[in-house]
């Protein structure tokens, strides 16, 4: 069992006894039953604590994430994985990763660096080799009765994507898949192996900064390198940030996406057979996807000791911020557990609310809505195989790491 810094007696890791009062999100059940428990905890506390990870809160509201993602005067995103550490104070308001890591007034130019990179017609300069890089996956299952569609094609959709436009390798993929796995799932391992993960992923970063330095290219990687902000040039170690940051925020979240629905169509044939004879209902039925599947929840730190929300929360408590909790909640979407692939209107908050509101959006779309098209398009006819288990991802990005589907 892995025990907390803040308070050593607490363990982080373990069988959960009461969801409102011992919550933790690293357990196997909560990612498996997680919409179960969000429903629960939202009727009836409806903010939940934790004494793991020396003090957590878990608002389940859509009112209340809302709110929360909204006041960055007394939340902090100067760390938004929730593990037995808390950065230090001075690491605001810059943080590790910026600008997820960001708090005001830092955060608005840094995200405005991304922004170019990440608009519809950048995105769509990536379709083409999106759309054939699915057909080779799809050309890969010639043959078999039965694939693992998470490893077999959605971890593959980003990973490529992200690395293509950042300028690395392509062969690096399994490289990125280990990194995503160590910096966002495995957060309850000793501060030492964490530490190395950590030194690992930037070692590499900073590898592919000197090769672009030498060698610069018409990629993400040199455009970061060339941006300057407040008229100067940007320091290595932020460059190297953000580019962790698009490699991870980018991959497991967009694998998790097209899991998901994957997921879910292969159980509802009905909703299979209605997307598979109408392409133009697919964006629509995406969207709901996005509401209903939702994989991302972001962590806060509460700046300063304060009653909020009928509760009394302490100075760097964390706060498990769950985007997808706000998005099943039934004051804000009628029929909220259902999933409606024609529903119309869908103001959901899959890809965040307020200031950090998700930069890849367009891109995480485009791919999205490629590898649906890709797949109904080839394989028309598929559904669970029964005889293997889906395996849901734990930790803050929820999707299926295992997903075995029959297509023959
Ligand atoms: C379905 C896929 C995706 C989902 C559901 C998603 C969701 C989110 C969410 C909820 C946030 C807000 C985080 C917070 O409030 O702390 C966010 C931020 C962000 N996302 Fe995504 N994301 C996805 C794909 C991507 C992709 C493909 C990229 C780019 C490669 C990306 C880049 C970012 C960045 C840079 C931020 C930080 C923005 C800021 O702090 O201003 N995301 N994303």
């Amino acid at each position: 069992m892995a025990v907390d810094e803040r308070s050593p007696e607490a363990v982080i890791t373990g069988p959960v006894a009461d969801w409102a009062t011992d919550f933790s999100h690293l357990e196997p059940e909560y990612a498996e039953n997680a919409h179960a428990i969000w429903d629960e905890l939202r009727a009836t506390c409806p903010i939940a604590h934790t004494e793991r990870f020396g003090g957590a809160w878990l608002p389940t509201r859509y009112e209340d994430v809302q709110a929360i993602a909204y006041d960055t005067e007394r939340f902090s995103s100067r760390h938004i994985i929730i593990s037995d550490h808390r950065p230090p104070l001075d690491a605001a308001p810059i943080g590790g990763a910026p600008p997820i890591t960001s708090d005001p007034p830092f955060h608005h130019d840094a995200r405005k660096l991304l922004l170019p990179a990440f608009t519809k017609t950048r995105v769509a300069k990536q379709e083409e080799a999106t759309k054939d890089l699915c057909h080779s996956l799809v050309d890969a299952f010639e043959g078999c009765e039965v694939v693992d569609a998470a490893r077999e094609y959605a971890m593959h959709i980003p990973m490529r994507v992200i690395a293509d436009m950042l300028g690395f390798p392509p062969e690096d993929g399994p490289t990125f898949a280990r990194f995503v796995h160590e910096m966002l799932e495995a957060v309850d391992r000793s501060p030492e192996e964490r530490q190395a993960s950590t030194e690992e992923l930037f070692d590499y970063l900073h590898e592919q900064i000197r090769d672009h330095v030498a060698d610069p290219r018409d990629d993400l990687t040199s455009y970061l390198i060339e941006a300057e902000l407040h008229g100067r040039a940007l320091e290595p170690q932020h460059v190297a940030g953000m580019m962790a940051l698009l490699l991870l925020a980018g991959i497991d979240t967009t694998w998790s996406m097209i899991g998901s629905s994957l997921w879910h169509l292969a159980r509802n044939p009905q909703d299979r057979r209605r997307l598979v004879a109408d392409r133009e209902l697919r964006a629509t039925a995406m969207e709901e996807f996005l509401r209903a599947y939702a994989p991302v929840t972001m962590a806060r730190l509460v700046k300063q000791d304060m009653r909020w929300g009928g509760v009394d929360m302490k100075a760097d408590d964390w706060i498990l911020l769950a985007f997808p909790a706000a998005n099943r909640d039934p004051e804000r979407f009628d029929r909220a557990d259902e999933v409606l692939i024609d529903r119309e209107v869908n103001r959901h908050a899959a890809f965040g609310l307020g200031i950090h509101r998700c930069v890849g959006s367009h891109l995480a779309r485009m791919e999205l809505l490629v590898a649906l098209d890709v797949w109904l398009d080839r394989i028309p006819e598929f559904g669970l195989d029964e005889s293997a288990p889906v395996r849901w991802s734990t930790g803050q990005i929820r999707g299926p790491r295992e997903l075995p589907i029959r297509i023959g």
